[in-house]
């Protein structure tokens, strides 16, 4: 295993101190959160069940054996455990490099702790060296890429993807995002976009850093 996926599993199993007995978590997607996913079959008899952000999660957590509720259903989680593509030094994010962003988004909101899990390379003084992920309704796409060129930014479809959601997804690179609060709020009243890959105002509560010498925890 390479440094980078050790860091994700490292930071993925320093997660499991957060559940508690009788728990509904939360749970995100991608590569890190696999980890956390397939280490949570040693809790399986001890969890309420999972919400998913997206059907790769579900498909998961089911193949483990632990119960996946609807969010409708469940109410207000205690905790979300998910990744992220970048991490700035005030916990704001940068997520969407799977797709699952609106679900993630959705969750985080709904959840009272949100424990971010990362290795070390997601660590950036300021966000935009990521391409920025945003999820639009399709037939909002070249509308959005071309609001996006406004503001100085290069977006690029990301063909061949459909969300869970039905729609699609442009990255917008170049951006440096100095003040992620107004981006996001400027960015979310562009009528189409669904949702912007950037988590500044429901920020992470915890980030764990997985790095060589132990999980780094800032909250
Ligand atoms: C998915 C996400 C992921 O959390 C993000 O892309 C990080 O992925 P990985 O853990 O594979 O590095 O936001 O939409």
């Amino acid at each position: 295993m390479n440094t980078i996926h050790s860091g994700k599993k490292a930071a993925a199993l320093a997660a499991l101190n957060y559940l508690e007995e009788g728990m509904l978590v939360g749970v995100g997607t991608g590569s890190t959160v696999n980890y956390f996913i397939d280490a949570l079959a040693s809790w399986r008899d001890r969890l309420q069940g999972a919400v998913s952000s997206s059907e790769a999660s579900t498909a998961r957590l089911r193949a483990i054996g632990i119960e996946v509720i609807d969010l409708n259903r469940a109410g207000d989680l205690a905790l979300y455990v998910d990744g992220a593509d970048e991490v700035d030094p005030h916990r704001r994010l940068i997520k969407g490099g799977g797709g699952a962003l609106t679900r993630e988004k959705i969750v985080a909101a709904a959840s009272r702790r949100f424990v971010c899990i990362v290795d070390p390379s997601k660590q950036v003084e300021v966000l935009g060296q990521f391409p920025l992920p945003i999820e639009v309704i399709p037939m909002a796409r070249s509308y959005v890429a071309r609001r996006m060129v406004g503001i100085g930014g290069h977006p690029v479809w990301r063909e061949n993807l459909i969300t869970d959601n039905g729609n699609q997804i442009i990255d917008v690179h170049g951006l440096s995002i100095t003040d992620p609060l107004t981006l996001e709020s400027t960015l979310n009243d562009i009528p189409g976009v669904v949702t912007v890959g950037l988590f500044a105002h429901r920020k992470a509560d915890v980030v764990l850093i997985g790095r060589e010498d132990g999980v780094i925890e800032l909250t």
